[in-house]
């Protein structure tokens, strides 16, 4: 096994903890306590907090809610755009009033931005208070770092290496219905604008076998539902340098006959025919793909180092809709990257009229340290940028719901995935094409795929009734 390398670790102020493999100590200094873990981020932070809880209820701790009656509180953090950096600091505020008042709890940093040295220095500078900083890279070393705490001290470990793809993690799934597979860690595009590839490190695939072997266990348990998960899970097997591709990984995991499969995040620079061909052969790969374009304008793209133009961009979207069929696509939008005009945001909103998307996610360009964007001259004032955000938000939500209303007065299958949030008479899930359904139906069928009259839509979610 190859160690990841200490000598390049970025920040390592203590130098008790040797390297440890995943198997913890037997301890019971946690057993009984309460964590609090809050999350921030994409899907990917989502599954990481869940093999964070997976190490802290091995350690025999149970999760709460409330902050107030944490011994250990975990944040794992995001740092896509500032508001996700402020976010985290605005919080820690609240920890740091409660540390005054039970000195003895342990706070603990990970994810992302535990990633950035500047962050990392921040929090040892400023925020004695947190005991424990760890990286993306070594979630494996949380159970160890807990073990030696010292509410007291600050032990900071932070690798700016990778390290081997790790397998047998142990994970606390937040759903026993659908769960999170990665299939591809780190990022090797380097956008100009985007932080991930520092964060998260060099593209390394994890083995065919071994996610099916996760995939057909999952579905053993009784799971009715993959999302594998990448930041670009279309570089899938680039690494190993064989030939290997997502469409050959996609195949063997439609053939374990789990009923549902999704895949987040797609990038269209190398989304291939076959590809395209395997979601459209297999009726389990579901019809819905999350297609980033970004911007609507070729120059911008160019500037974002994005790799493809609008043309192609459109290209690839018109293959997708007549290759697949039904196929709902959403997308991620970006305004005001330095330099966007007028002219060039009309293009977007062109796009966004062409391609009529399901739905979108849209932000304001958020500079990060270390990324050549940030760099970019950007004279565009936030204003005319949040009028820009309004106005493309607008287009998008009248193409949601008028995708989403054409399904009404139709019957479509639903994985139900729980009770409503709103309505506790009510159960909630996905239609193939990931929208969301508000069900009237009892709770048993929690964990089905029924059939629902859709009988209204609104921009972001559908109300329906089980067919029985
Ligand atoms: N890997 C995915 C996206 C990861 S980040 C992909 O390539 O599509 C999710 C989204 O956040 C991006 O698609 C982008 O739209 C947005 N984003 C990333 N960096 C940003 C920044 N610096 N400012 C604003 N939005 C950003
Ligand atoms: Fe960021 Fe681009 Fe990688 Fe997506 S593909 S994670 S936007 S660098
Ligand atoms: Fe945020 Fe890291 Fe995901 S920066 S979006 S949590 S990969």
């Amino acid at each position: 096994m190859n160690l990841p390398d200490l000598q390049k670790a970025k920040i390592r102020t203590s130098d008790k903890v040797e390297y440890k493999e995943n198997d913890l100590v037997s301890s019971d200094r946690f057993l009984g306590k309460k964590y609090f873990l809050r999350t921030y981020g994409c899907q990917m932070n989502e599954h990481d907090s869940e093999q964070m809880k997976g190490t802290l209820e091995f350690l025999g701790m149970s999760s709460t809610d409330d902050l107030d009656m944490a011994d250990v509180i975990i944040l794992n953090t995001c740092a896509i755009r500032e508001n996700a950096h402020d976010k985290v600091f605005g919080y820690l505020g609240r920890i740091k009033h409660l540390k005054k008042i039970k000195p003895e709890i342990i706070v603990a940093i990970g994810g992302c931005m535990s990633q950035e040295p500047r962050i990392t220095k921040e929090l040892l500078d400023r925020h004695p208070y947190v005991n424990i900083v760890f990286g993306t890279h070594n979630i494996h070393e949380l159970g160890t770092m807990l073990l030696e705490a010292n509410s007291k001290k600050q032990d900071v470990q932070v690798y700016s290496v990778e390290g081997e793809v790790r397998e047998n993690v142990l994970y606390k799934r937040d759903s026993n219905i659908s769960a999170w597979v990665n299939i591809i860690y780190g990022c090797d595009k380097f956008c100009t604008y985007c932080i991930v590839p520092y964060t998260r490190g060099k593209e390394r695939s994890r083995k065919i076998e071994e996610i099916v072997k996760e995939v057909e266990d999952l579905k053993a348990r009784g799971y009715m539902e993959v999302t594998l998960l990448g930041q670009n899970v279309n570089a899938y097997g680039n690494d190993f340098k064989d030939g290997t591709e997502f469409s050959d990984l996609l195949e063997k995991v439609a053939q374990t006959n789990i009923p549902r499969i999704r895949f987040v995040t797609s990038h269209p620079w190398n989304f291939t025919d076959k590809m395209i061909d395997i979601i459209a052969k297999y009726e389990n790969v579901m019809p819905y793909i999350h297609l980033p374009i970004q911007s609507g304008s070729s120059r911008i793209l160019k500037l974002m180092g994005r790799r493809y133009t609008k043309e192609e961009y459109i290209e690839l979207f018109q293959k997708m809709k007549e290759k697949i069929p039904g196929v709902a696509i959403t997308t991620d939008i970006i305004v005001g990257f330095p330099g966007e005009t007028n002219d060039d945001f009309e293009e977007t909103l062109e796009i966004v009229e062409t391609c009529q998307f399901d739905g979108a996610y849209t932000f304001i360009f958020s500079p990060r340290v270390g990324t050549p964007a940030s760099l970019m001259e950007d004279s565009t004032l936030l204003t005319v940028k949040e009028t820009r955000l309004q106005k493309l938000n607008e287009r998008v939500n009248y193409y949601s719901k008028l995708n989403n209303e054409k399904l009404v007065g139709t019957t479509v299958p639903v994985l139900i995935l729980g009770v409503s949030e709103k309505d506790s008479s009510k159960v909630y899930g996905y239609t193939d094409t990931m929208k969301l359904v508000n069900v009237v139906a009892s709770h048993d069928t929690i964990g089905t795929i029924i059939p629902v009259l859709i009988q209204d839509a609104k921009s972001f979610s559908l109300d329906g009734v089980f067919q029985k």
